[in-house]
């Protein structure tokens, strides 16, 4: 109950709101793609440069999964984890392979691709094709805990997916994709970790329950292994 509430107020807020981003300025699948893998172990602003040189080098599917190791390597250089970038040619390659170039678009296909987990393949197909899956990462998790004062442990897989079937409930159907991205965006400049929380500026203050108990720092429980 309290989730869906949260609905109309994040869509609202995200489309007044949202930050000028490059991954934001044209949206298609391989663009949402690239971006949300670069974004997952790092941060926006360290993002940026990387995302625009190897879009400006590697524009499509088709040059990715042609690229040789080391060029693919060098772009991706200061990332880190450097699997991503691996799985990254290898799904272009079965692209290529089993889709003639063209990205799929269905969120099933999006998410049997290499690299590609429920969360990324929510993101593609609900940014892109507006299909109603949820998108959930650590800033989602982190909002919708605190929404509904879930004191579940986060580092369980279960609790994740529990999380994912409570957004699938809500998503609107004509607004997928800004659903999930004002969630994001949401934990990313508002509903920050830690005891600092922005309440004050919040659009969902008056709907979330770890607010209205004056608890939003006990949430998300995250237990040591
Ligand atoms: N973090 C993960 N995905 C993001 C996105 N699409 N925009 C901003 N921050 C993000």
């Amino acid at each position: 109950p309290r989730l869906k509430e949260t609905v109309k107020p994040l869509v609202e807020w995200f489309r007044e709101n949202k930050r000028d981003l490059p991954w934001r300025h044209r949206m298609d699948a391989y663009r949402v793609w690239i971006s949300e893998i670069m974004l997952q172990q790092t941060r926006v602003e360290a993002v940026k440069p990387y995302y625009e040189r190897f879009l400006r080098e590697l524009p499509d599917v088709k040059a990715l999964s042609e690229v040789s190791e080391d060029r693919l390597l060098k772009l991706w250089e200061g990332l880190g984890y450097y699997n991503r970038a691996r799985n990254l040619k290898y799904a272009a390659c079965q692209i290529m392979e089993e889709y003639g170039g063209k990205f799929p678009e269905t969120y099933e296909e999006i998410r049997s691709l290499k690299g590609i987990g429920s969360y990324t393949a929510g993101a593609i197909s609900s940014f892109v094709y507006n299909i109603p899956k949820p998108a959930v990462d650590g800033n989602v998790l982190r909002v919708v805990s605190r929404v509904m004062a879930d004191d579940a442990d986060i580092a369980k897989a279960g609790t994740k997916t529990r999380i994912e079937r409570a957004v699938e409930e809500v998503i609107p159907r004509d607004a997928a994709g800004d659903y999930n991205q004002s969630l994001i965006e949401l934990g990313a400049i508002v509903c920050l970790p830690n005891g600092e929380p922005r309440c004050a500026v919040c659009p969902v203050k008056t709907v979330c329950l770890a607010h209205e108990q004056g608890r939003e720092s006990s949430f998300p429980v995250k237990k040591k292994a």
